[in-house]
């Protein structure tokens, strides 16, 4: 087999040939298909972002409308995952709720799993799509204790995340568009990201030829920790935790550089981006409109500000190009919008979730063997076998 070589985290190791997005860690460049995540941003929305992640092709007005009734077709989410959704106590996080109840999707949908052909293809992808925003919803509802809400097919995909979040059996529910707007945004920041943890985690368990479902599942669970998507969540409990503390980001700028000292500054550094992270930067505008038009002051906000500045002048961030990636200012919005700290990392998924199935299908279409890295044994030579009574 010949000698193997180590790349501990995959630094610098290629996994696949993918032509779905490019990204340029030195120059902060961030492609979707050849379209600057900059354009796609600020014209175009988040399904049709979605379809031009997904099938390559910027919608044409004729299929992006198909697109969304065929998703439409598939948000009703089988009745009996309600008694799955029963058996969870409310505190469950809603990350790890959501994982089980995606891979319990497999169950009613059988032809998830086995896709045969482009028709199977379309329908995986339309029907993962359409349940998965109902489920990631129902994790808010359960944890509330609130009446599941079921999808309207009276108001498009980023509205009815709104309505079937915050809807109560009291009363109608206004949707805001300046939250639709900003959450539009926010997921299209998100639809993807190369080969991320949570990417290469869909890859690697879709490369077994297991299903959609099963492989997204997988997903969400890498998303879930702190360096990954959870870091938006664990920046806001950061930054409640600085201003509990006084409000001296000073104090907390100094624990993140002293090695001795396992607190990390959430929402800053990057894998890849050795510059900054051009999806901060949008976010940042997107953040500062956001809250005016709401007419949001919060002194979170300040303290964020505060730790920013000081990170960005300071030897120890800029030596290691340490710059705030798109986590710090997502929850800075979500926060605004009313979100609570929990579903963060949901909404993180939610948008990555046509990122998750271009790459699932591209894997599958490329005929990709199984993903199976190797090692570098350091363990014991071979050993007597001791008995029992000898041990
Ligand atoms: N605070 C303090 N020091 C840091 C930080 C940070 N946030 N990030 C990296 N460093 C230091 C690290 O200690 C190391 O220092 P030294 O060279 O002296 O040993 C150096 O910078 C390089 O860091 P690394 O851990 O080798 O870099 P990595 O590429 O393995 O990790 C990362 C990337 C994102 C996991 C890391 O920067 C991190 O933990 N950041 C905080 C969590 C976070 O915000 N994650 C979200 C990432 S962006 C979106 C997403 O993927 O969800």
């Amino acid at each position: 087999t010949g000698a193997i070589t180590l790349d501990p985290g995959y630094k610098n190791s290629g996994s696949c040939k993918s032509d779905i997005t490019f990204l340029d860690g030195e120059e902060g460049i961030l492609r979707y298909r050849g379209y600057a995540i900059e354009d796609l941003a600020d014209k175009a929305n988040f399904l049709e972002v979605s379809y031009l992640v997904i099938f390559g092709e910027l919608p044409t007005k004729e299929q992006l409308t198909q697109f969304e009734t065929d998703i439409r077709r598939y948000t009703l989410v089988n009745e009996e995952m309600k008694n799955i959704i029963d058996g969870f106590p409310k505190t469950a996080h809603p990350m790890g709720v959501l994982s089980s109840l995606t891979s319990a999707l497999t169950a009613f949908n059988p032809k998830v799993v086995n896709v045969e052909n482009e028709k199977e293809m379309y329908e995986a992808v339309c029907k993962t799509m359409g349940k998965f925003l109902v489920i990631a919803t129902w994790t808010y509802r359960k944890m509330m204790g609130y009446p599941l809400n079921y999808y309207d097919n009276t108001i498009g995909y980023v509205e009815n995340f709104m309505q079937l979040m915050f809807k109560l059996p009291t009363g109608p529910y206004e949707i805001n568009p300046v939250v639709v707007d900003a959450l539009d945004k926010l997921f299209i920041l998100h639809a993807d990201h190369e080969q991320n943890c949570s990417t290469s985690t869909v890859r690697i368990v879709g490369s077994s030829h297991a299903g959609l479902f099963a492989s997204i599942s997988a997903g969400v669970s890498a998303l879930w920790g702190p360096l990954h998507g959870g870091a938006n969540q664990a920046v806001l409990e950061m930054l409640e935790e600085i201003q509990k503390d006084g409000g001296d980001a000073d104090k907390y700028l100094a624990k993140a550089k002293d090695k001795n000292d396992p607190f990390r500054l959430m929402g800053f550094g990057h894998r890849v981006y050795k510059n900054f992270d051009p999806r901060a930067k949008i976010i940042k505008r997107a953040a500062d409109e956001v809250l005016a038009t709401l007419g949001v002051n919060d002194p979170i906000l300040n303290i964020a500000k505060k730790l920013e500045e000081s990170a960005l002048q300071d030897e120890y961030f800029k030596s290691r190009n340490l710059y705030p990636n798109v986590d710090f200012y997502s929850g800075i919005i979500y926060r605004a919008l009313g979100i609570p700290t929990d579903m963060f990392t949901v909404l993180f998924a939610i948008g990555r979730l046509p990122g998750w199935i271009a790459q699932w299908k591209e894997m599958r279409v490329n005929k990709e063997p199984i993903g199976r890295p190797r090692q570098v044994y350091t363990g014991h030579p071979l050993r007597s076998f001791i008995p029992m009574d000898k041990r």
